[in-house]
């Protein structure tokens, strides 16, 4: 297949342009290099197309899609707390970006199009429960909400121009390819990058909030099963997760254990802050649908995919 990958300059963009171009698809990338790296697509360059640029510009997108049969639209302003600071610029790139996107696929009457939600659609859960897709949407960012108009300017495509689309609302992804630098904010790469060199980990709130972290190759192949399913998937909405919830306390013990550093006390021994804006405090997946209707099923734990992760950090940035 032709592919478009928004965002493909990312963490998560680029681990699906990497897949698709070992399994011979024509990959372009659109990316304005926001966050993403070009570093990403190290050994990939000559073999991808990358265009810089952005998905609000709309004649951009329609210029560089055409000809092509589906996008992958990964391309976000990601960052919770940032969105609470800046509200109208997330609207931007998160809701018009998402609206351009699917207009320019269907302009050049695309196979489909799978859309990178987040489980922040969802706001807070009850300790103890899973969330499933049909739950109520209870955003608690403007990040969260933009999320959830994407989502719906996806099914609202799907229903009046019969353009197919998926979205994937993914739980916390880590791996190799994670941003760990610019004071990313995201727990396996900060606390990963803190302890490697020896400083003192920053905890928000009491450690103890969870969350269901997802590999990345688990995520990877969850699209490929989207994009391969269309006919059946088209219009639904799936939860990529783990299924299981962690705390970060417990993130701090496996990276800790991983690294062989001594037991540390976390009250003496961690940077305490005060819970941000936007952040949940028990997320935790239900797979079910996911499982049953399009075959997805994670197998890497958090333990080994940790482990991979440390390794992969330490050969970048030793
Ligand atoms: N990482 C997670 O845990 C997670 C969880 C839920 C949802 N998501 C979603 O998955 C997608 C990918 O996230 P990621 O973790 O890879 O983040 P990332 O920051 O690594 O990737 C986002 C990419 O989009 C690019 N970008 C941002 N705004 C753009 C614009 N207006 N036009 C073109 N490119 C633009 C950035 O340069 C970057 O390369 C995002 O939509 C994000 O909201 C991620």
């Amino acid at each position: 297949m032709k592919i478009i990958i928004t965002g493909g300059a990312g963490f998560i963009g680029s681990a699906i342009a990497r897949e698709l171009v070992k399994r011979k698809h024509s990959v372009k990338i659109i990316d304005n290099l926001a966050t993403g790296r070009l570093e990403n697509l190290k050994g990939i360059e000559k073999r991808a197309v990358f265009i810089k640029g952005d998905v609000r510009d709309f004649s951009l997108l329609k210029r560089e899609c055409s000809g092509f049969d589906a996008i992958f639209h990964h391309a976000a302003f990601i960052s919770v707390p940032q969105s609470v600071a800046k509200p109208l610029l997330c609207a931007d790139h998160n809701i018009n970006g998402t609206r351009f996107v699917l207009e320019a696929a269907r302009y050049a009457q695309m196979q489909g199009v799978v859309f990178a939600s987040s489980c922040a659609v969802y706001g807070s859960q009850a300790r103890g429960t899973k969330t499933g897709e049909r739950r109520s949407l209870s955003p608690l960012s403007p990040y969260a909400l933009s999320k959830i108009v994407g989502e719906q300017y996806c099914q609202l495509y799907t229903k009046i121009y019969n353009l197919p689309t998926v979205v994937l609302r993914y739980f916390n992804v880590y791996g190799p390819g994670q941003n760990f630098r610019d004071g990313y904010q995201s727990a396996i790469p900060g606390l990963t990058r803190k302890l490697i060199k020896g400083e003192k980990p920053v905890i928000y709130g009491t450690g103890e909030q969870a969350r269901d972290f997802i590999y990345i190759e688990d995520v990877v192949s969850a699209n490929l099963q989207a994009i391969s399913s269309l006919k059946t998937t088209s219009g639904k909405t799936f939860n990529i997760g783990s299924g299981t919830a962690t705390t970060i306390n417990r993130i701090l013990a496996i990276i800790r254990k991983n690294l062989s550093l001594r037991e540390i006390d976390f009250q003496k021994e961690c940077i305490h802050k005060e819970k941000r804006d936007g952040d949940a405090d028990y997320i935790r997946a239900n797979l079910s649908e996911s499982k049953t209707l399009l075959g997805f099923k994670p197998t890497t734990s958090i333990t080994e995919g940790i482990g991979k992760y440390i390794d992969w950090m330490k050969r970048v940035a030793p």
